[in-house]
């Protein structure tokens, strides 16, 4: 095994493979050395674990690129193990949508909701009526930051609902988060740029960072929130430009941040001139007491950047959420936007928008939060048996669980696909690319009938595991 790991680290000091490149498949690895393969992968996977190598479902292993030693600090951050950049003019791939494109009966995978669930045929005939009150609407864009009528209608909410009083000129209609998140990771950092990032997060926006060459630094998540002192430490000594952040119903581990460190995590940022990235994509999917209210509410200076997806729950495929900043922070985003799409679909934002503030829309999204609670008990209750961790969430649509040590995620990812099954692996939501005890289980897109089904397999691939 030790003549893999030097044939690899001396092939990285001599530049044979560079950061972001991909080494050779186990077996040819193999035959070059004339060893054998599980030796190889056995190699590999110990060089991951070391922060030498990261590795791709299903795709292979690759370099992954290391922090160089600042010059006012010898160690640097090379004993960190954080570097997580691609490499320049490296195009990275969504490992989520890498996963979500196998073909499977019962995706566990997809953290969406039950189309059975969203009101389909309400939509389709309401459709009708807003190309009826604006019948020019096909036949124009929308302004950049997003249809004037809609920004004016999510101001008076923002400010009713959870008493933030922000501007119309202050809110950007996007593509759904994720454009959010990417225009955000072009417009706010640059290469190089540290940023924290929760650990685990939502994995397409590992991906996204690391795009842009983007140095992440982990900070951990637990039930209880973040250790802040850990949080201002590394505000202090590694200056990162923003921390990007799901706190409410967080995916993948339905954590929320408690309401007293929201206030102290704003008074952080302003202290250490570090913009908090709060990505709210469930603050609407609770299933007993809503939410604290966003870090947001407490920002008075410009700190927060508050993206929030409302099509999520009403109909995905509208892609409407909101980017909200102030000024200084939205001059930045507000070009990217125009050279990306020059604004998000008018007739979306208009569909969208009547539906929204309608009667209908309180009555749909109270019914949702107890199906999708009923789902959630379901696939707990079908889990009951296996003696596998994880904590009940309060709102959101995963499950985190932690697996036996005998039971790797990627193996058992490997043998629930061929039994029609999918589920995240908890590697691609980390950060360094390790909690490979961690599986996320979305209980919000199949039936309670396919749940009981999907899990019945998912606890017989572990069996076969560990026999
Ligand atoms: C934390 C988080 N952010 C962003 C998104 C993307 O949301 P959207 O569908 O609005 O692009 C998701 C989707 O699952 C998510 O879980």
């Amino acid at each position: 095994m030790a003549l893999i790991q030097d044939e690899v680290r001396s092939g990285m000091d001599r530049g044979e493979w560079k950061a972001g490149e991909k080494l050779p498949s186990v077996r040819s690895m193999a035959e070059r050395l004339g060893v054998h393969r599980l030796t190889v992968l056995k190699a590999y996977r110990l060089l991951e674990e070391e922060g030498l190598l990261y590795s791709r479902y299903k795709n292979g292993y690759y370099v992954r690129a290391q922090v160089e030693a600042k010059p006012d600090t010898p160690d640097g951050d090379a004993a960190s193990g954080w570097a997580y950049a691609a490499a320049p003019g490296y195009v990275n791939r969504s490992r989520l949508s890498d996963i979500h494109s196998m073909k499977v009966s019962h995706p566990m995978s997809e953290a969406l909701i039950d189309p059975a669930l969203l009101p389909n045929r309400f939509l389709s005939n309401h459709v009708k009526q807003v190309l009826d009150l604006h019948p020019m609407v096909l036949s124009t864009y929308s302004t950049v930051l997003g249809d004037p009528e809609l920004r004016e209608a999510l101001s008076a909410f923002f400010a009713e609902d959870h008493g933030i009083d922000v501007d119309a000129g202050e809110l950007l209609i996007t593509s759904g988060s994720q454009q959010a998140i990417d225009l955000v990771s072009r417009s706010l950092v640059k290469p190089g740029d540290r940023v924290l990032i929760e650990r685990p997060t939502y994995s397409p926006a590992i991906d996204v960072f690391q795009q842009q060459n983007i140095i992440l630094l982990p900070v951990e998540l637990t039930a209880e929130g973040y250790d802040l002192d850990a949080v201002e430490a590394l505000m202090e000594k590694e200056k990162p430009r923003l921390f990007y952040m799901n706190p409410t119903f967080h995916n993948p581990t339905g954590y929320t941040v408690p309401a007293k460190q929201r206030k102290l995590l704003v008074e952080l940022a302003e202290r250490h001139d570090c913009i908090l990235v709060e990505d709210d994509v469930y603050h609407d999917i609770y299933f007993d007491q809503p939410p604290p209210p966003p870090l947001f509410y407490y920002d008075t200076e410009g700190y927060v950047v508050y993206i929030r997806s409302f099509s999520k729950y009403i109909a995905p495929g509208l892609r409407i959420s909101v980017l909200a900043a102030r000024p200084s922070v939205m001059e930045g985003i507000r070009p990217l936007k125009a050279l990306s799409d020059s604004g998000s679909p008018l007739l979306n934002q208009k569909i969208f928008q009547h539906y929204f503030f309608s009667s209908r829309m309180q009555e749909h999204v109270q019914k949702l939060r107890t199906a999708v609670r009923m789902r959630k008990d379901v696939m707990e209750k079908a889990l009951a048996r296996t003696g596998w961790s994880w904590d009940s969430p309060d709102g959101g649509l995963n499950l985190w669980i932690s697996l036996p040590d005998e039971i790797p995620a990627d193996l058992l990812l490997e043998r629930c696909v061929a039994r029609s099954v999918s589920f995240v692996p908890g590697s691609i939501c980390d950060p360094l690319g390790k909690m490979n005890a961690r599986i996320r289980l979305s209980y919000s897109f199949l039936s309670e009938k396919r749940i009981a089904e999907a899990v019945e397999q998912l606890i017989e691939a572990a069996e076969e595991l560990r026999s």
